[in-house]
């Protein structure tokens, strides 16, 4: 007789969970991965502090001097799983094209067969005992405000306690969430092996991964796969996997949007509040400007984060834009990140935290290149050696990876915005988007209108960062920053956003003005002109005078572009000829700028609408002019 899902043998079931459709979906993947044993995780302080003492106890994590970094821990992963794998990344529709030329895509039967089932050669699937030796997680979260009706909810099932601990701080994570799914909710089934089963009386690795990876969406079922890395967005799968990828094409037939972006409030001495959000590539400072502490010339004015990596954007109070942040966490670069930078942020890491592959201090504190202007005299690198400014000197070897993180909840930011958690979201009043550029691009345009916005964010370009695994440096077009996270074709994506300006407008709803910046540029002498940080703050004030009809501009063949007199230099030294240098548009460079978007236009010919070359040919034609 067929036992009922609550009480199959060794599911554990816990009596908080309610929905048998859940727990059929448990016992099916249990008995394909053959855990040793099944753990449902229910959010709880206890829970989190049981699994990071595991975790100490397997060697993943060790803990910080108490006395120093309370409730903060280190991680270090194999060095071969360091950040996410493009390459790897897959979108399994059932037809190619609706994938599209910029992500990597294979037929969903085959890549099943790959993953679930098998292959005709009698090639075992991946995931075919995989967590054997290992416990398997269930854990359910809330993307967004719990009940939000822009909130999604999800459950993961991984083998890493790693990743359990992480979407509790990223997430809003375990009882709460399945109290939101009651018996027959909807979640999107998230499946994560590290792919490493340990063998009876096999002893584990500190990290254990799989040099295969398989990052894997089905669009059309929402369903994540994600197979061989414990590292970030890779395994995290409410981040990328579900909040981008699965979200965006959810957000394609539900009339909303899933970007790439930061949310902030930005409160004028005046006190008008305005949102603005803003999307730029992976480690190009969202988190930085989402917390920015305005200059002391800026007095009066703050700036509060409401998200600093991905917003879920919908219609609607008067059918205005409204955003939320899915996450509750932040999963932040660490390098570059100090006193001066962000100081906010600095103090949001005074506790809680756990960091992966930055370097550890000889009092059993943290430390990553840029924290400090002179590095301590001895530290353990983020491969757990021996480090010295002398070994860096001789070897250029980094202390802390590139790419290592800190993850800490969003309640530790000392400059929240108070309606970051408002199921209903914040409404928007602008959005940026901006490219690490270090030519051609200028500081900021105000696209004329909603097309010219498209247009502007559509051509992105950004240099590479340590972010994606691969070169780094390297300029590539991003558009949207969504290169890596459109979970469908590019050009029907860019047909969405033309699609929901056009719903404003006919509603009679102000659409938010789009500005593209660029904090980027660098000089003759290889070194960034544009301050930035802090003072990228007279940037939004701009902005801000702009949506009140009071700041200046001069029109240029793009939109607008501030004047010298339009932005307030009190409080900066910044001559007119420094600020030419990062507004002027340099018209060769602009035209080798034109070959790329064409290029990016014919690769992404097969649906691209039509408004985006012909905004191409205004552009030109008044470059020429
Ligand atoms: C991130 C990324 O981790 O974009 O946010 O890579
Ligand atoms: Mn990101």
């Amino acid at each position: 007789m067929n036992q009922p899902p609550n009480q199959a043998p060794g599911l554990n079931v816990p009596s908080f969970v309610k929905h048998p459709k859940l727990v059929a979906w448990v016992q099916s993947i249990a008995r394909l991965t053959e855990p040793a044993e099944v753990v449902w995780c229910d959010g709880s302080a206890e829970e989190y502090d049981r699994l990071c003492s595991q975790l100490v106890a397997a060697g993943t994590m060790q803990r910080l001097n108490p006395a120093k970094r309370p409730d903060s821990f280190l991680a270090r992963s194999d060095p071969d799983d360091v950040a996410r794998v493009e390459d790897r990344t897959f979108i399994c529709s059932e037809r190619q094209e609706d994938a599209g030329p910029t992500n990597n895509w294979m037929a969903p039967a085959r890549m099943r067969a790959i993953l679930q089932t098998g292959q005709a050669d009698g090639t075992p699937a991946l995931f075919q005992g995989c967590m054997r030796g290992r416990t398997m997680y269930v854990v359910p979260f809330s993307m967004g405000p719990l009940g939000s009706h822009i909130a999604q909810l999800g459950v993961e099932l991984t083998d890493s306690a790693y990743v359990a601990v992480s979407m509790r701080t990223m997430t809003r994570m375990g009882k709460a969430a399945l109290e939101v799914l009651g018996e027959d909710g909807h979640f999107v089934p998230c499946v994560h092996s590290v792919g490493a089963p340990l063998e009876a009386g096999q002893a584990d690795v500190r990290w254990p991964c799989n040099p295969t990876k398989y990052i894997v969406h089905y669009p059309e079922t929402q369903e994540i796969w994600s197979y061989g890395s414990g590292y970030g967005g890779n395994a995290l799968l409410g981040k990328k996997c579900l909040a981008l990828r699965i979200a965006s094409h959810m957000g394609r037939s539900g009339g909303w949007l899933a970007e790439h972006m930061l949310i902030l409030g930005v409160t004028s001495p005046a006190g008008r509040k305005y949102h603005v959000a803003a999307a730029f590539p992976s480690a190009c400072g969202k988190t930085n400007f989402s917390m920015l502490v305005p200059p002391r010339s800026h007095a009066g004015w703050s700036v509060t984060t409401v998200g600093e990596d991905i917003a879920w954007i919908k219609p609607g109070r008067g059918g205005r834009l409204h955003a939320i942040n899915p996450e509750a966490g932040y999963f932040g670069v660490a390098p570059g990140t100090n006193e001066h930078t962000n100081p906010n942020c600095m103090a949001m890491l005074a506790r809680d935290v756990i960091f992966t592959n930055v370097a550890l201090t000889d009092d059993g504190d943290v430390w990553w290149e840029g924290m400090t202007d002179t590095p301590p005299a001895h530290l353990i690198d983020w491969q757990g050696r021996d480090w010295t400014p002398q070994i860096a000197k001789e070897t250029g070897v980094k202390a802390a990876h590139p790419n290592s993180r800190f993850t800490v909840s969003s309640i530790h930011n000392p400059v929240l915005d108070a309606e970051w958690d408002n199921p209903e979201g914040v409404p928007i009043d602008a959005f940026m988007f901006g490219g690490r550029r270090s030519t051609t691009v200028p500081l900021v345009t105000e696209a004329r209108d909603w097309t010219e916005g498209v247009y502007m964010a559509a051509t992105m370009g950004s240099e590479t960062t340590a972010a994606i695994a691969g070169k780094v440096g390297v300029v590539r077009r991003d558009p949207f920053a969504m290169i890596a996270f459109a979970g469908y074709n590019m050009a029907d994506y860019f047909q969405h956003w033309l699609d929901i300006g056009a719903q404003l407008a006919a509603a009679g709803v102000p659409q938010p003005k789009i500005y593209c910046v660029n904090w980027f540029r660098k000089g003759a002498d290889g070194k960034f002109i544009w301050p930035g940080f802090s003072d990228n703050m007279r940037v939004l004030e701009w902005i801000v005078g702009r949506l009140e009809g009071r700041a200046g501009a001069a029109e240029n063949a793009f939109g607008f572009s501030p004047r010298y007199e339009d932005l307030r230099w009190d409080g900066l030294d910044f001559s007119r000829e420094q600020f030419q240098s990062v507004i002027g548009i340099d018209r060769p460079a602009w035209a080798q700028e034109l070959v790329l978007h064409q290029e990016l236009f014919t690769k992404l010919s097969l649906g691209l609408p039509t408004e985006l070359p012909a905004t191409k040919a205004r552009i030109e034609q008044r470059l020429a002019a």
